[in-house]
């Protein structure tokens, strides 16, 4: 949620913000600004609704000679999405100015303490209560020595903070320095040569810092252009950790594609190679998991397995659960981050906590992640994103190098998280009773996935023509049978994300209990029909659906068992061994929720309301 941005050095700031911006615009996109103070002191605000493009369009980078700044896009939680409510915000004084990420809970006290001493707002955000709050802790000299007087004003007034934040603030008074401060929300300072960058993910760096220092919950910097001072926020001096940037993993450019999401669901061939290279062992039919960091002899004490995640990452976690507990035979739980971070729930002491997020941000895994790790267990991730706070607090984990995934939809993400989880079904199974010869076929399997894909996404004209077919209907119903029903999930959750349209998954046969009320011929149903032992059972849930008049799209291995006049539309996907056929089975889904939103003409990248990475609870 949200992108911050700073920069100070010897280049012209404005445009190094707003390319920042630009490319940190998944995050949050329903308003940006930009604050800058030139040498001479005077600041420069611009602050628009609407995209990085409009507020951009309005400066003329020749006009804006400053060499130091911070910018913002937003996804707004407090108030509505207006000009006054995008950030930058300034204290009424008007000598700070600050950037935030997160919420600030307990602004409503912030705002009637500070009314009752003069500060006046000028916006409904909670973000205003805190900038007012750090001019309060100058004002009033609440802090000692004059050296350190900004930081130390920042750092007072953020112990008051109930919430989260990340932070960017500068003033007209101290014109070389940015203060930053996280807890909760991302925050990296990018070193280049004689200028410094803050920003919420390594891409708002756009390949101008060679080296990056991740800011931790409860630190703040102190920015220059040539080095930066870290403290805690208990005044502790904390030692920089400087990291090299791959840029190589963080760079990603729409080529000949019209929309990121298009050009992802194309890459998982290679997201898939990129989530196995190195990870199976032919010798052995098993997989090599060594970034677990857990002896075998640990692994073999674990009696049940615990994944928490949120949206498509959740859906990962239920496939997780079918392929674990039918290969290694280990009890498998899913909650929903947000729900195992509140609710508590007894846990036996050995039990292994997974968490899975394509972002390795998002503040509800991150926190089931703590709470877990605060209970005593052991923590492993499943993440894409390298140097992510969620991989650097696990105790070990699998990075998925699925390639940077920038459109809001997760696509090559998803698929890669299930290859990822089957490789730990496999892993756990071999250590357990799953057999050389069972181990040998998962293999095989896995190392067909490449070609199979190719073959899936041959069929996206088709998917595209029966897409232009529906694009219009109202409501969709997806279901899906056994490690398939996840799979209805999430082509019920892609459609809503992207083209806005009212769609439910079940499990097939749950249909009949409620969801069949839905079935008209304004309600298309896709139905997941495969070979094995329940085809025939989620034919029959077909034809009940065709007797009621519905329109039955199918994606099937098996067309040619498929009578004549059973499904409206059909979508083949090549036949495959059953452990890696969700993979192939979301292709279609993915597929057809692009194409319709496509035909709907929608923001496929950045669909209303959403982002990418969701850093508030
Ligand atoms: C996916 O299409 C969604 N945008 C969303 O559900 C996402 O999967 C969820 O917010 C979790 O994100 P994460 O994987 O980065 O933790
Ligand atoms: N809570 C702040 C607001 O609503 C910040 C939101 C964000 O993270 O973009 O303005």
């Amino acid at each position: 949620m949200c992108g911050i941005i700073g920069y100070i050095g010897g280049k012209q700031a404005a445009p190094v913000l707003i390319d920042g911006l630009k490319r940190m615009e998944y995050r949050g996109y329903d308003s940006a600004g930009i604050a800058l103070i030139n040498d001479d002191g005077k600041v420069d605000l611009r602050k628009r609704k609407g995209r990085v493009s409009v507020m951009a369009s309005e400066i003329e980078a020749d006009r804006f000679p400053a060499h130091m700044g911070i910018g913002h896009t937003r996804w707004a939680t407090h108030g509505g999405v207006t000009d006054a409510n995008a950030h930058p915000h300034t204290s009424s004084c008007g000598r700070f100015i600050m950037v935030h990420n997160g919420i600030i809970e307990n602004y409503e006290n912030m705002r009637s303490f500070l009314a009752g001493k003069g500060y006046t707002f000028s916006s409904e955000t909670d973000s205003e209560a805190l900038v007012n709050l750090i001019s309060y802790h100058y004002d009033e000299r609440t802090v000692d020595g004059a050296a350190d007087r900004f930081m130390e004003s920042v750092r007072k007034a953020l112990l008051h903070v109930e919430g989260t934040y990340g932070i960017a603030v500068i003033s007209p008074l101290y014109p070389n320095e940015i203060i930053v401060a996280r807890k909760g929300s991302p925050l990296l300072i990018g070193i280049g040569n004689g200028e410094r960058l803050v920003a919420s993910d390594v891409s708002g760096f756009a390949g101008r810092a060679q080296n990056v220092i991740y800011l931790e919950d409860g630190q703040l910097a102190c920015v220059k252009k040539d080095f930066c001072d870290i403290i805690t926020n208990g005044k502790q001096e904390v030692e920089c950790v400087i990291k090299e940037i791959d840029w190589e993993l963080e760079t990603a450019e729409l080529g000949s594609y019209r929309h990121f999401m298009q050009k992802e669901i194309f890459e998982q061939r290679k997201a898939i190679e990129n989530a196995i290279r190195g990870r199976i062992s032919d010798d052995m039919s098993t997989a090599i998991l060594s970034g677990l960091n857990m002896s075998a002899n640990e692994l073999r004490q674990i009696d049940r397995i615990l994944f928490c995640a949120c949206g498509t990452a959740w859906h990962a976690c239920l496939v997780a659960e079918y392929l674990i507990e039918k290969y290694a035979r280990i009890p498998v739980e899913v909650e929903y981050a947000s729900e195992f971070r509140y609710s508590n729930p007894p846990l036996d002491k050995n039990t292994l906590v997974f968490v899975i997020s394509q972002s390795g941000e998002t503040i509800d895994t991150l926190e089931a992640l703590r709470e877990a790790k605060r209970k005593g267990f052991k923590t492993l991730a499943i993440t894409n994103v390298v140097g992510s706070t969620i991989a650097r607090e696990s105790d070990g984990g699998l990075y998925q190098y699925s390639g940077k995934e920038v459109g809001v939809a997760s696509t090559k993400a998803f698929t890669s998280q299930i290859v990822i989880c089957l490789l730990i079904a496999l892993y756990f199974g071999r250590m357990r009773d799953l057999s050389f010869s069972d181990g040998r076929e998962i293999v095989e399997a896995i190392k067909s996935l490449p070609d199979l894909i190719d073959e899936t996404l041959k069929q996206a004209p088709k998917v595209e023509q029966i897409a232009k077919k529906y694009a219009k209907y109202p409501d969709f119903l997806f279901l899906g049978r056994l490690e398939e029903y996840p799979i209805a999930l999430e082509g019920a959750l892609k459609l809503k994300e992207i083209s806005y349209i009212h769609a439910e998954g079940y499990p097939a046969a749950e249909m009949k209990h409620g969801p069949i009320a839905l079935v008209c011929p304004e309600c298309p149903t896709v139905i997941f029909a495969n070979s094995g032992e329940i085809f025939h059972k989620v034919i029959s849930n077909a034809k009940e659906i065709g007797a009621r008049n519905g329109p039955v799209i199918m994606i099937t291995d098996s067309p040619e068992s498929i009578d004549e006049g059973l499904a409206d539309d059909i979508i083949a996907i090549p036949k495959s061994h059953s452990s890696v056929r969700t993979v192939l089975s979301t292709i279609p889904i993915q597929m057809l929720a692009y194409y319709i939103a496509v035909a709907r003409g929608c923001d496929v990248d950045k669909p209303r309301n959403l982002a990418k990475s969701v850093t508030v609870e």
